[in-house]
């Protein structure tokens, strides 16, 4: 008995107080490092059968003088370890979250790009022709217009130039170079000015394959104002329309594959004579003929057996070699592929990834 007359069971206010709060201590440790459910650590830490239930009976042996002061205490104790198991699951939800992630979901894959569609074409364009022995060059795509036009048999003033809209850089009156041929320059309107300046090389025989950016005043849906030419050019001795013929169909079959087929439509151009356009048959129909060809043939492009006065102009002997010379745009030589339609060629230039992503 104590000096209030209760039954002293070896504990004193001071004392359950301490319990409480080294048992709320640990509480909040074990809470911390556990992975039980919100629900469980109430019962677990709380609930009847807890410390915190058996010191909370203790109070019933505290002196009634101190029984308010260790009530509020166990009250507090209560609701702190409470808080606490509320907190700590909620954060721990996140981060179970986060360790339930599935690793056998597919990742989220970063965008991948991918070359250009006229790279592309212009690469696959090379390698075809290298595999017959052509060699891809560059030549300037500012250039004189000598090389565009005069060495090419279309003197000044001469009106088959009109046919290429082309930027000039210089006015041709404002040249002040001694040499007459080297008096203005042009963006060039096709590769063509390629040809003599192959030829000035002065090696023999010619295999070139120039693709290179052109420009002309154009602009709507089969044109763009810059776009790609490619240009081969052929110079050895006894050269004929028949190797011409060859090497073009070798090419249609390549690039288009082996059920296209080509033909030659005679044309006109001051650099070759005979001139023709090449056509290929329509990819869709097959030269059945349909919408989008109508009598099965879809024009290609120039070519033709390269004319005397340019071979002269690149120096070669007529007398000993003559050649064939074809120029083609790169992106209407893509679009003829089937199953590529594009009904505005300036979609290609837009860079919409949109649209590219299609190729
Ligand atoms: N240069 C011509 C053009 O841009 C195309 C061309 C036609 C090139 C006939 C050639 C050729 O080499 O032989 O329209």
């Amino acid at each position: 008995m104590n000096k209030n007359g209760e039954e002293n069971h070896g504990i004193s206010a001071d004392q359950l107080v301490g319990l409480l709060i080294e048992m709320e201590q640990a509480a909040r440790e074990e809470i911390k490092a556990s992975s039980q459910p919100k629900d469980l650590l109430r019962i677990e830490y709380l609930g009847s059968k807890s410390e915190f239930a058996r010191l909370s009976h203790e109070i019933q042996h505290v002196p009634k003088t101190d029984k308010a002061r260790v009530g509020i205490l166990i009250n507090q104790v209560k609701q702190s370890i409470e808080g606490f198991i509320e907190n700590t699951a909620n954060r721990r939800l996140t981060v179970d979250n986060l360790q339930r992630f599935d690793i056998t979901l597919p990742g989220i894959q970063p965008p991948q790009g991918h070359l250009h569609i006229v790279t592309q074409a212009i690469m696959e364009i090379t390698r075809i022709f290298e595999r017959i022995g052509f060699t891809r060059v560059r030549y300037p795509e500012v250039d004189w217009d000598y090389y565009a036009f005069e060495a090419l048999n279309m003197p000044a003033d001469h009106p088959a130039r009109d046919e290429w809209e082309t930027f000039l850089v210089t006015p041709p009156w404002k040249g002040t170079n001694k040499d007459k041929r080297f008096t203005s320059i042009v963006l060039t309107p096709h590769t063509s000015n390629g040809q003599v300046r192959e030829m000035e090389k002065g090696t023999m025989p010619i295999r070139m394959i120039n693709i290179a950016k052109c420009y002309r005043r154009q602009s709507d849906v089969s044109h763009t104002e810059m776009f790609h030419q490619f240009e081969g050019l052929y110079v050895d001795k006894n050269v004929s329309i028949a190797h011409l013929k060859g090497v073009i169909e070798y090419f249609v079959r390549s690039f288009y594959g082996p059920k296209r087929t080509i033909r030659l439509r005679p044309f006109h151009f001051q650099f070759t004579e005979p001139s023709f356009e090449i056509d290929v048959t329509c990819g869709i129909c097959l030269g059945r003929g349909c919408r989008l060809c109508k009598e099965g043939w879809l024009e290609l492009g120039g070519a033709g057996m390269v004319h005397p006065n340019v071979l002269k102009a690149g120096n070669i002997n007529t007398r000993e070699f003559n050649g064939f010379a074809f120029g083609w745009g790169v992106e209407r030589t893509f679009m003829m592929k089937s199953g590529t339609k594009i009904d505005d060629v300036r979609c290609i230039y837009g860079n919409d990834v949109r649209f590219l992503q299609q190729f």
